[in-house]
């Protein structure tokens, strides 16, 4: 029997991130993201001196640690520091153990969590969060500002949480004429026609681009404070906030005793 034709076509399956991010792909990942976004090392390297005032015991968050280039980039300058890499694929956090591994990063110091940052036990546990090209695949500003909240609501007082997507307003002058030099940037580095084809439709279909306004509104309703641009190369944009400080102790009087003396 054939369809009737006002019968609409099928929905596509909405995009799973747990899916998607299977073995093929886990195991492309890491030429495939450079091929696509140009300043994917130096973004990762600038964690460094972005949190580099933690405390020297700190506890960090990698939301969506893909195959580690996070806990790369920080774990070997900062010795005393510990790591919790959450991932919904676990083909992704099977490559960031073997990596991390190959690197000399002790397996006690990354726990490896399958799943989404609100499986993962609730508590202020980190003294800072990273959050690199995960969000873009949370459809909406209500999922994407549950996403940011589950991390914040995990962060100590006064922790710095990065977060790094695609962003602009796919309509907008602005995402044209940058969308043109980052594909060209995607060709010029052998990409072959028909991934090009494949990636952009999983660009433009599935990603979910945001204005940067409404990005920096949903990390403040997160609860951070005063969220700040420090990356940009075409399409990706990075933001550093931090939840709010805890109230200074009250100080000591100079004199000494804050209470008046009672002679007896
Ligand atoms: C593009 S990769 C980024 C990996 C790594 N952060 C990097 O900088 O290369 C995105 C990763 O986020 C994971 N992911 C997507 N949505 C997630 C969610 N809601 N919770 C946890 N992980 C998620 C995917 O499985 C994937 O491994």
């Amino acid at each position: 029997m054939s369809t009737p034709p006002d019968t609409p076509p099928p929905a596509a399956e909405p995009f799973a991130p747990e899916r998607y991010f299977d073995e093929r792909v886990a195991a492309r990942y890491d030429d495939g993201i450079r091929m696509s976004c140009p300043g994917y090392d130096s973004l990762h390297t600038m964690l460094v001196p972005l949190l580099q005032l933690l405390p020297t015991q700190a506890r960090v968050l990698s939301a969506g640690a893909g195959t580690g280039a996070e806990i790369l980039a920080l774990a070997p300058r900062f010795p005393g520091w510990t790591f919790v890499a959450i991932d919904v694929a676990p083909a992704m956090l099977e490559v960031c153990r073997r990596r991390l591994a190959a690197a000399g990063v002790a397996d006690g110091r990354v726990e490896y969590f399958c799943g989404r940052v609100a499986d993962y036990p609730e508590g202020a546990h980190f003294d800072a969060a990273t959050s690199i090209f995960v969000g873009h695949f949370i459809p909406g500003p209500a999922a994407k500002g549950r996403y940011f909240r589950s991390i914040t609501t995990r962060l100590k007082p006064g922790a710095p949480l990065v977060v790094a997507d695609l962003f602009g307003a796919k309509e907008s002058a602005e995402f044209l004429e940058l969308i043109r030099p980052w594909l060209a940037y995607y060709i010029s580095h052998g990409t072959t026609r028909e991934k090009l084809a494949n990636d952009l439709d999983l660009i433009l279909r599935d990603m979910d681009f945001m204005p940067e306004a409404d990005i920096l509104s949903l990390l403040r309703q997160a609860g951070l404070v005063a969220p700040l641009r420090f990356f940009q190369n075409f399409l990706f944009g990075g933001w550093i906030g931090q939840t709010p400080s805890p109230p200074p102790a009250p100080a000591l009087p100079e004199s000494g005793y804050p209470f008046s003396r009672v002679d007896s």
